[in-house]
């Protein structure tokens, strides 16, 4: 499937995309601020697969969605919504790679998706969990509609560190 976009198109993921993906994860901004990312190319093609699957479930039962943001034949990043629940609920996720950063296109994926998401799943409600020192991913959520609900203290352990959530939303 595939959704156009100004300058992009985000498109379902395939498993040649694995070694450029991982590539991109390899960035030190994306270590940080994801709880993990995949620590070689098999680990890619197992979450390439897993996902290839949900593609094939009907659309009501699915519980992950997710594109490449494709610019040119280049992966510029990737945006999805994973615990998805048909009719209700479900939380996004998305990276941009380092060189493609800070030229709006986050937010511009970002707003595209919303739309999708929304009409697709018949979401009542879109939610995103930014660690509180992610400033660029929380503009991107608030620039794409997004409203602050709240922060989750301590909601996370990472390298013996218990980090804070903001939780952000949109609900229609
Ligand atoms: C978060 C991310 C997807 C944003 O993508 P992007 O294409 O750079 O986003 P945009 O260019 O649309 O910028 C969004 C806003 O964040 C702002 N921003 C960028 N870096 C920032 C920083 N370090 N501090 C504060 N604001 C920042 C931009 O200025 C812009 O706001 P503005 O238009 O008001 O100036 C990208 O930085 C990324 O992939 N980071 C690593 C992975 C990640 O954190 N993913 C999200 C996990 S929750």
């Amino acid at each position: 499937m595939i959704i156009k976009g100004n300058g992009f198109i985000l498109r379902h993921v395939i498993l040649k995309d694995a070694e450029a993906i991982f590539k991109c994860l390899q960035d030190k901004e994306t270590k940080k601020n994801f709880m993990s990312t995949p620590k070689n190319i098999e680990e890619v093609r197992r979450d390439i697969k897993s996902q290839i699957k949900q593609y094939n479930v009907d659309k009501t039962k699915r519980k992950s969605d997710s594109f490449v943001i494709d610019i040119n034949g280049e992966i510029a990043g990737e945006i999805g919504i994973h615990d998805i629940v048909w009719g209700h609920k479900a939380i996004s996720s998305s990276w941009v790679a380092k060189s493609f950063r800070g030229k709006g296109l986050g937010t511009a994926v970002h707003k595209l998706f919303v739309r999708y998401a929304f009409k697709n799943y018949k979401l009542k409600r879109l939610q995103g969990n930014v660690r509180t020192f992610n400033k660029a991913s929380a503009r991107m959520l608030e620039k794409s509609g997004y409203k602050l609900e709240g922060i989750l203290r301590k909601n996370k352990l990472k390298n013996g560190k218990f980090r804070d959530d903001m939780v952000l939303a949109i609900v229609r």
